[in-house]
């Protein structure tokens, strides 16, 4: 089956170009003009982009968290994807205390195989290291798990220890695998909540006051500590501020291989949102939690200047109905997490490319070729290239519309960019040659995804 592309604007991280892209079966085999396409079927990108397929590397499907399970699982949050141009994800699989790491990779596999639509991996997150889970790492590399994620937070639940950590990174070097931390003190969290609480402090807001930058600045240097003591890599998920920033910027500034992730509720809402009457800034608790405004454009320096390399959602949805509600009284019982699965590449295009901040070479880098890099999909995934799959993104720049639950593809009774004002749309979406999104609406096939054996992380 042979389709081509034409009349588009090539983008890929290295640069855009006005070209026609050839597909065969589940690959692109030709980039250029005057291509063989005998026999083809043509889809028109006139006055639109070709984008890589966008590649999200931080995602929590149907996941059990905070006494209760995300509202997305392996379909709905694969097919919200899918129409908002991501054609991979990578999630996590949640070890249980006590459970091996294979088995809680196997039962991630299971919650997604038959259900996703786009093609998806599995970081593992290690909340109980022991010798035999240690000698499993090399095992997970070769069936394709080549990231790690430990968290410094949520004490008494996910949260592990500086040993834990330094033993973690010093195995991922040694079996070529990337470590990725979710950098908040949780012991100091563990007394703030306390404190609040008793002080009859219960509001949402408090969710940020208990989470202050500071500790989200501390972990994010002691996690880098216990890197460079270890030799080895670390990748920074969910940075939200200059006090963390700082801490990465120092880093790489000696030369150390330290990276981070930011997500795009960093960029767009602020702690003020926290402040919405009647319980509704309960839709905005996330951990860490959204900043004062002045971070964003220290985020978005960090993205020009390369300090912060990828923009992932950490889309962890609960609806405000029924799980967000469950902390009414008590802050810390609100499920942690926001959605965004679907809006990253709108979100991103207005406020970067539209916006005026970067250019549509650089959102592709941080969308598709940079996450796809570091977890080992590239060049697979990520990049328009010969060879590479076929997951394609016509992405019209022009369209102006406005993001609303009402309308979108998530499994949710909100969005937290609920109003906020777009440029762009996604016209169509292809994943290894078929189509999932044509003119806007949902194609594609529940179970068509397939499980991503990535490659060790091989440095950048
Ligand atoms: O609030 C968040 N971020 N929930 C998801 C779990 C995590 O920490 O990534
Ligand atoms: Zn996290
Ligand atoms: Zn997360």
């Amino acid at each position: 089956m042979k389709t081509i592309i034409t009349n588009g604007v090539v983008v890929n991280a290295g640069g855009e170009f006005r070209a026609d892209v050839l597909v065969e079966d589940a690959h692109i085999v030709a980039i250029g003009h005057d291509l063989n396409a005998e026999g083809a079927s043509v889809i028109d990108a006139r006055g639109a982009y070709v984008l890589p397929g966008c590649v999200d590397v931080h995602t929590h499907l149907d996941m059990p968290f905070g006494g209760t399970t995300s509202a997305d699982d392996f379909f709905t949050g694969t097919k919200a994807a899918a129409v908002g141009g991501t054609t991979a994800i990578v999630d996590f699989a949640i070890q249980s205390k006590g459970e091996s790491l294979g088995a809680a990779l196997a039962a991630w596999k299971e919650k997604a195989a038959g259900k996703a639509v786009i093609d998806y991996g599995f970081h593992v997150a290690v909340t109980d290291l022991t010798d035999e889970t240690l000698a499993e790492f090399s095992e997970l590399v070769a069936e394709g798990v080549t990231s790690f994620k430990l968290f410094m937070a949520y004490k008494g639940a996910l949260m592990v220890d500086d040993g834990t950590l330094f033993q973690a990174l010093k195995k991922a070097k040694e079996v070529g695998a990337l470590i990725s931390v979710h950098a908040e003190n949780g012991d100091v969290i563990d007394v703030l909540v306390k404190e609040h609480l008793a002080a009859g402090l219960t509001e949402p807001k408090y969710h940020a006051t208990t989470r202050p930058a500071g500790v989200e600045g501390e972990a994010t240097g002691r996690a880098i500590f216990l890197a460079e003591q270890a030799g080895a890599p670390i990748y920074i998920v969910h940075l939200t501020c200059k006090e963390a920033l700082d801490k990465v910027r120092a880093a790489r500034d000696r030369g150390l291989p330290v990276y981070a992730e930011t997500c795009p509720q960093y960029l767009a809402l602020s702690v003020d949102n926290y402040d919405e009457p009647d319980f509704e800034g309960a839709k905005y608790v996330c951990s860490p939690p959204l900043r004062d405004k002045s971070n964003w454009e220290e985020l978005w320096a960090g993205l020009i200047t390369g300090d912060l390399q990828v923009i992932a959602t950490d889309h962890c949805p609960f609806n405000f109905s029924g799980q967000k509600e469950m902390g009414r009284g008590d802050f810390s019982k609100i499920p942690n997490g926001t959605p965004g699965l679907e809006h990253r590449l709108l979100v991103l295009h207005t406020l970067g490319v539209h916006g005026g901040r970067i250019g549509m070479s650089k959102l592709v880098d941080l969308l598709c070729a940079a996450p796809a890099r570091f977890f080992g999909m590239y060049p697979r995934k990520g990049v328009i290239a010969p060879g590479s799959d076929a997951d394609l993104v016509i992405f019209d720049p022009t369209p102006d519309s406005v993001i609303s639950a009402a309308t979108q593809t998530q499994n949710l009774d909100y969005t937290p960019y609920e109003g906020m004002a777009v440029k762009g749309a996604v016209r169509t979406v292809m994943q290894r040659g078929q189509l999932v999104v044509d003119a806007g609406a949902f194609v594609g096939t529940s179970g068509a995804g397939e499980y991503l054996k990535r490659t060790p992380f091989v440095g950048v």
